[in-house]
Order: structure tokens, then C-alpha cells, then sequence
């Protein structure tokens, strides 16, 4: 941790998706600068586990079970945070489904699934988080977008779709609320060693991707999001309000 102390003292953060990859990473980095996490996802012996892990390293944490998808859900998740830790400082959004389907094969059903989870979400949290950090005149809303945002890739057309618009719902949120004291940015990864890329199927299927078609050569790491997650979140970034810091070797360059 070298330097890093405390960064996150106190503050209340929930994070959607906290059972695997970067949620899980973040909710580490987080605790160990001070912070209270409220970690959610549908897998609750891995969301549970994570906590436990974090209780057991000396931080606080608790795991609500979360199918974000579900508005009803979501209230609740950020509802139990509020009467667990008696605020919300921080929210993060960060659950997604990632299928590949290229547009022609489309379902109305998939359609629905990827946006009520990846841009569902992330609104409704955001409308409900709103609802505490307004009154408490303080909040930090960071979205988890991702380079493809801005960069098509065959066979993730909806995925890119859904973060588009999350592009558009941060700039919203930072527009709408910076006078309440409410500060809302995004973090743009590109490929990064987690979710789908911890298949070593799938690094291999990619590696020409990962080699020539990121200026830096490599896939990224669960920390060195969780590392920009934690500057967009520190005091040293209050002026930062609708952001895109993109974390990704400059792949969106080529
Ligand atoms: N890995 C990359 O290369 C990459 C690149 C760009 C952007 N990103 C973004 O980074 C974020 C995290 O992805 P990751 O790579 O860490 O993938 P991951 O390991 O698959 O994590 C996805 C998380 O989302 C949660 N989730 C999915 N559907 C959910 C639902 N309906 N309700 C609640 N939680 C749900 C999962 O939890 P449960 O399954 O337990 O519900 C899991 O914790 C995503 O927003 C993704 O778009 C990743």
C-alpha cells in the first residue's frame, strides 16, 4: 500500500457486483482505506465470502444478495446500506453482463437482460442513492464503463449500446447535482484481467487483440482499476465531475 493511507476513512461505499473481478478488487482496496463496504451480487456465498475476508484483514464490510436487474432490488441494497451504516458517501456502479451476440442474432429477451442489468442499474441506483446524498449535501457516484463505449467491437454491439448510455447518464448526474455536492465520474477500462479474460481460453482467442491492438501489449489489472477507482473517489478529485478516465493502453487509439 506504500503511501496510502486511509484514503476512504469512514466513508460508506456500495459497489454492485463485488463476487468476482474488479467489484472484488475494489471492495479490497477500499476497505483497506477505511472504508465500510456494502458489497452486492446474485452469487451470495462468494459475495459473503469476500466480506468475510475483509472483516477477517481488520475492515468492515457486509454482502447484500442483489440481482440488479431488479429496480425493487436495488432499492433495497442501497436502503440496507443507509440503515446499516446510517449514510451513503459513495456509490459505484459496477455489474454487468457481457454476451456475444452479434446484432443480427438479437433477442428481444437478451436485449432486455443486458440493458435492465448493465444501464438499469446503474440508473435506479443512482435515482435511489440520490435520495440520501441530496438531503446530506455529499456523494461520489462512479460508473464502471468501459472503451467500447466509444469503440465497436463486432459481437458486443449491445454491451457498447448500454455503455453509451452510461456515458451519457454520468455526464446527467454530474450536471445535474455538482451544487448538491455531488460529484459524478467514470472509468473506461479496456481489456483487463478479469471477468471473461481469466478464462485462459479466451486470452489465447484474444491474444492477437491484446498484442497489437493495445498500444501497451498486455491486458490490464484488477488493481490498476481499483487504484483510478480510488483517486475518482478521494478528496484530491473534488474537481473532477464527469470524467472519463480510460484505463486501457490506449486502446481506444487504434
Ligand atoms: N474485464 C474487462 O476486460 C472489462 C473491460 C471493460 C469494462 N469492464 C467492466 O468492468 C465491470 C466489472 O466487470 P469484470 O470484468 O470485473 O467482470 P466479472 O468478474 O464478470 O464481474 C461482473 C460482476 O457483475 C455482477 N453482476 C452481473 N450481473 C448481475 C446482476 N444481474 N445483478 C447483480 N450483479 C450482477 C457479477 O455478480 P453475480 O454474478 O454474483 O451477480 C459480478 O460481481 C463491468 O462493468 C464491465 O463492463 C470490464
Amino acid at each position: 500500500m506504500g503511501q496510502y493511507i486511509d484514503i476512504l476513512k469512514d466513508k460508506v461505499v456500495v459497489i454492485t457486483g463485488t463476487t468476482s473481478g474488479i467489484g472484488k478488487g475494489m471492495a479490497k482496496l477500499f476497505a483497506e482505506q477505511g472504508a465500510k463496504v456494502v458489497g452486492s451480487g446474485r452469487r451470495e456465498s462468494l459475495g459473503q465470502q469476500v466480506a468475510e475476508e475483509i472483516r477477517a484483514a481488520g475492515g468492515e464490510s457486509i454482502f447484500v444478495k442483489t440481482d440488479a436487474s431488479d429496480p425493487e432490488q436495488v432499492k433495497n441494497l442501497i436502503d440496507t446500506a443507509v440503515n446499516t451504516y446510517g449514510r451513503i458517501d459513495i456509490l459505484v456502479n459496477n455489474c454487468a453482463w457481457e454476451p456475444t451476440i452479434m446484432l443480427k442474432d438479437l433477442t428481444w429477451e437478451d436485449f432486455r437482460k443486458v440493458i435492465d442489468t448493465n444501464l438499469g442499474s446503474y440508473t435506479m441506483a443512482t435515482v435511489y442513492a440520490l435520495g440520501y446524498m441530496i438531503p446530506q449535501h455529499y456523494g461520489r457516484i462512479l460508473n464502471i464503463n468501459s472503451v467500447t463505449m466509444e469503440q465497436i467491437v463486432p459481437g458486443v454491439g449491445v454491451y457498447s449500446l448500454a455503455k453509451a448510455a452510461i456515458h451519457n447518464l454520468t455526464k446527467t448526474t454530474a450536471l445535474e447535482y455538482a451544487k448538491d455536492g455531488i460529484r459524478c465520474n467514470e472509468i473506461c477500462p479496456g481489456l483487463i484481467l478479469a471477468g471473461a479474460f481469466e478464462k485462459p481460453e479466451i486470452r489465447e482467442w484474444a491474444k492477437d487483440s491484446i498484442e497489437n491492438g493495445t498500444p501497451v501489449p498486455r491486458l490490464g489489472t484488477v488493481e490498476e482499476i481499483a487504484y483510478a477507482a480510488l483517486y475518482l473517489l478521494s478528496e484530491h478529485a473534488d474537481f473532477c465531475n464527469s470524467a472519463s478516465l480510460f484505463v486501457d493502453g490506449g486502446r481506444r487509439l487504434i
